[in-house]
């Protein structure tokens, strides 16, 4: 063994560069001239999902966010984002749709790079486990009532379920709270930005 050790670290050299090559460079390569869209050019269409939640839960919008705006509405999204990183969301959820293994099927279109270049996915939020499903086309599967009921007890929906009580994301009254409100317009988000690409099945 000894004897390979140059061979070995060669080797390892070279893979090296070629991961830094097949990984940083090549990507850098194809998305150098693509502008990342910021917050507020992704808050400009709202969800009707974002609207409803204004309309049923009226107090405690209008208490934290206002009127549904493109303003307010970039606001609930990026502190719906930033809740889903800091309650670890992601240790569970993946938002990322494999060409492979069926995974259409069950989730949806198929991911397409471009659709992670924006200010929200910075970092990415592929995640790596899937203890839940895939997040990824989750706008329209439920509606913000179904969402609530699930944030504040997952096993009142889904009676098997492993995902935790988010308490915290309600007020005394049991009404969805800043937090609840950012969360649910957040998860209303994924996948809202190309209709027909998630109805037709077909990616545009
Ligand atoms: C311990 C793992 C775990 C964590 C942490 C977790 N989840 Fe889940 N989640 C699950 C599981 C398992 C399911 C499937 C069963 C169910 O619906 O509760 C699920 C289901 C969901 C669904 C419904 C998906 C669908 O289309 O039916 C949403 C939305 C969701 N989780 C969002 C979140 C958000 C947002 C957070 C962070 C605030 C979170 N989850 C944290 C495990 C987890």
């Amino acid at each position: 063994m000894e004897r390979f050790k140059t061979v070995f670290l060669v080797a390892g050299l070279l893979f090296f560069s070629f991961s830094i090559l097949v990984m940083a460079f090549l990507p850098w390569l194809s998305f150098r001239n693509q502008s990342v869209k910021t917050v507020s050019e992704l808050s400009q269409q709202l969800t009707k999902e974002f609207v409803d939640l204004s309309v049923r839960y009226p107090e405690n919008f209008k208490k934290y966010y206002g009127t549904p705006s493109s303003e307010s509405y970039g606001r609930a999204l990026k502190s719906g984002r930033d809740i889903y990183i800091s309650e670890a969301c992601w240790h569970c959820h993946s938002q990322f749709v494999r060409p492979v293994s069926n995974e259409d099927i069950r989730f949806g279109v198929v991911s397409e790079a471009l659709e992670y270049q924006n200010e929200l996915q910075m970092p990415q939020m592929f995640g790596t486990r899937r203890v839940g499903p895939d997040l990824i086309r989750e706008w329209g599967k439920h509606s913000n009532d179904w969402h609530a009921a699930h944030f504040f007890n997952p096993r009142d929906v889904a009676p098997t379920s492993v995902m935790p009580r988010y308490t915290w994301f309600f007020d005394k009254n049991d009404q969805p709270n800043k937090k609840g409100l950012a969360i649910i317009a957040y998860v209303q988000w994924l996948g809202s930005w190309n209709e027909d690409m998630i109805k037709g099945g077909k990616a545009k």
